[in-house]
């Protein structure tokens, strides 16, 4: 069975990464004996600029029927709608809030041999397995959500409004979302223990009060998890100091947007990060790191957070389709990262390499093979 995956490049380095993620999954059909009907549709910021349109009307329709979606990047220099808003990211909210993906899950780990971004920090305090949490953010509701406006615009009496919203319906299926990935995984770093920490600022915000209490109401039914609970202010330091004793996140959406970046530093930078949009019946995976149109064309940006992204969609199809093979296929994804990562090369500028992207993918696409070999 061949399964539908509607690929959207977008702007920027968003084509060359997806380019080097479709090599891998090429890599991954033939290693594995699987089926994937790509189907690319231009979107983002240059596409508004040439064509009117953030992307072509059929491409939500192929989203909405298709196994799951790789997004590459939205963004371009001086593409904005008339109202200012950044055109291309109505892709992206058009398939959070169109296909209700209520969980931007986002792993944050840091692999051997990779160093951490912070600045200055020496060699010996890499420590690999210190890293290693997934931040849960609600993707559908809060800052997001699109009750907003503004009033006099331009004038000394100007305006504007953002409503947060919280429902109980949207905190409850994310939290549950986070027990869930929490009770499959294998603990914190530094005690083994399942742990789900809810960060919110409950101290202050009516609807992280209720985001707490809902918390609280579905932890009961997961007595093996370990309740722990953060303001966002003192998360931000935590995460940096101790990130050992994290397991898995929940938090809002405009919190998680800025704490997933922040937690990338701990893995080594945007060029490894990836995330999942997840819904009950539809995903969308993506790197995390944007569009970077100043190294456009030039085949430099590192594709291991895409080629990730597509780790996590193989994951993700073979829970829901439950199917083995893909859930092989995910862990070899995974493995052809590392190994890379281990030997050191090739690696793209981010990494301290002098790679080319398409250098990276080859090399990635040639170790899944051999590891799809050594497994058979
Ligand atoms: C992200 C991005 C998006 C967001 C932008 C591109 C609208 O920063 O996925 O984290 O704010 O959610
Ligand atoms: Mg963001």
């Amino acid at each position: 069975m061949a399964l539908k995956i509607v690929a959207l490049p977008g702007d920027g380095v968003g084509p060359e990464v997806v380019r080097e993620g479709i090599k891998v999954l090429k890599a991954v059909e033939e290693s594995f004996g699987l089926q994937f009907d790509i189907v690319p549709y231009p979107c983002g910021g240059k596409h508004y600029l040439e064509t009117g349109e953030e992307w072509p009307d059929a491409a939500f329709e192929s989203c909405r029927t298709s196994d799951a979606i790789l997004l590459g990047a939205i963004g371009y220099p001086g593409a904005n709608l008339p109202d200012g808003d950044l055109a291309g990211a109505g892709v992206v909210f058009g398939l959070r809030f169109g296909l209700d993906l209520y969980a931007n899950v986002r792993p944050t780990k840091l692999y051997p041999n990779v160093r951490h971004k912070i600045h200055d920090v020496p060699k010996q305090v890499w420590e690999p397995e210190k890293v290693d949490f997934v931040i849960v953010r609600e993707n559908t509701e809060g800052a997001y959500t699109p009750i907003r406006g503004s009033l006099r615009r331009g004038g000394l009496e100007e305006l504007a409004v953002d409503n947060s919203v919280t429902t109980r319906k949207g905190a409850e299926r994310v939290i549950r979302y986070a027990f869930e990935l929490s009770s499959r995984r294998t603990g914190a770093p530094a005690d083994g223990m399942k742990r789900v920490t809810c960060v919110d600022k409950s101290n202050v915000l009516q609807g992280c009060r209720l985001f707490r209490s809902v918390y609280d109401d579905v932890a009961e039914e997961y007595p093996g998890v370990e309740r722990d609970y953060a303001y966002v202010d003192a998360f931000m330091q935590w995460m940096i100091r101790k990130p050992e004793t994290y397991d898995v996140v929940v938090t809002s959406n405009l919190f998680g947007d800025i704490a997933t970046d922040l937690a990338a530093v701990l893995q080594g930078g945007m060029g490894l990060a990836a995330g999942g949009n997840i819904g009950d019946s539809h995903a969308m995976f993506e790197p995390i790191h944007g569009s970077a149109p100043k190294y456009e064309g030039q085949d430099v940006a590192n594709p291991m957070a895409t080629v990730l992204a597509g780790q996590m969609m193989l994951e993700w199809l073979g829970e829901t389709k439950k199917e083995r093979t893909l859930r092989e296929a995910s862990h070899a994804v995974e493995a052809a990262v590392e190994a890379v990562l281990k030997e050191g090369k090739p690696l793209t500028y981010d990494l301290g390499g002098k790679a080319k992207s398409s250098q990276v993918g080859d090399a990635l696409a040639e170790k899944v093979r051999i590891l799809a070999k050594s497994e058979e």
